[in-house]
């Protein structure tokens, strides 16, 4: 564990001489959700996973962020841990955090695997479901906001099938900062569209989608699929948003091997 010059945490698994993996979590969760992932590829790859600024162990600072900021920290982690064209990894938001460092350094990258995420910007209504809970946030802390939020990323096969598992993750990342956890939902509702930017891809890319996802459906995974030339596109039974978490088994089969046709 160390804290970079950007004041990011980072964390760092197996062997630098290996194929460098940095791996980017979704909203509202930390580096702990690849967990899984880190454990059956450290020793094969080096895996870097990090907390995004205001969560998990980083600190919030100003809680004023934008996509655009969360990239130049991922770009500033790349450089200072002097990665060699690291595999890049996204979560949801950490996907639209990949999808934009994409279409802004492609040359840095290998390869992508974009997970439970998508392309397009906000609409109206999710603009102002945002801007009902950075009020929520604002009056009652994170606690209320953050278990609704976590409830809703998960399928029930996973959160009532493992369910002292699930209410473990879900109490542990109801403490958030809600300076933090605002600041990310004004920055998602800012972000910009990157759609257009699916048909330059050149890198091989892993679309994985979880067939229980209500917030990034596969049928929309799909199709962001096949606007990226050479895609695979993954459907993970059993899963819902948090593939990593609720089948470790076929998403690191996945994830595996895409990386070992590289
Ligand atoms: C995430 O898992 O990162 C979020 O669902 C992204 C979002 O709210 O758009």
């Amino acid at each position: 564990m160390e804290l970079s010059a950007n004041n990011i945490m980072i964390f760092t698994n197996g062997s630098n001489k290996n194929i460098p993996i940095i791996f980017v979590h979704g909203f509202p969760y930390d580096h702990t959700m690849w967990e899984k992932t880190v454990d059956a590829l450290k020793d094969n790859y080096y895996c870097v996973t990090y907390d995004i600024r205001g969560l998990g162990q980083s600190p919030t600072g100003s809680g004023q962020y934008t996509i655009e900021s969360f990239v130049d920290d991922l770009e500033t982690i790349i450089d200072e841990l002097k990665l060699k064209k690291p595999v890049l990894c996204g979560l949801s938001m950490g996907g639209y955090i990949s999808l934009r460092a994409v279409e802004r350094m492609e040359e840095k990258f290998a390869a992508v695997i974009l997970c439970d995420t998508k392309p397009e910007a906000d609409d109206n209504i999710t603009k102002l479901k945002r801007a009902a809970g950075v009020k929520l946030l604002y009056e009652n802390g994170a606690e209320e906001f953050i278990r609704a939020f976590v409830k809703n990323c998960f399928g029930t096969k996973y959160s009532e099938a493992q369910k002292s598992e699930y209410m473990k993750i879900e109490d542990y990342f109801a403490k958030g900062s809600p300076v933090a956890v605002s600041g990310c939902l004004i920055a998602m509702a800012a972000r910009t569209d990157t759609t257009e930017a699916l048909g330059k891809i050149k890198i091989p890319t892993l679309v994985i989608c979880g067939e229980d996802d209500r917030l990034t459906p596969p049928a929309i995974m799909k199709q962001m699929a096949e606007k990226i030339k050479e895609a695979k596109f993954v459907l993970i039974p059993d899963a819902g948003h948090m593939t990593p978490i609720e089948n470790p088994v076929e998403f690191n089969k996945a994830v595996t091997e895409f990386l070992e046709d590289l």
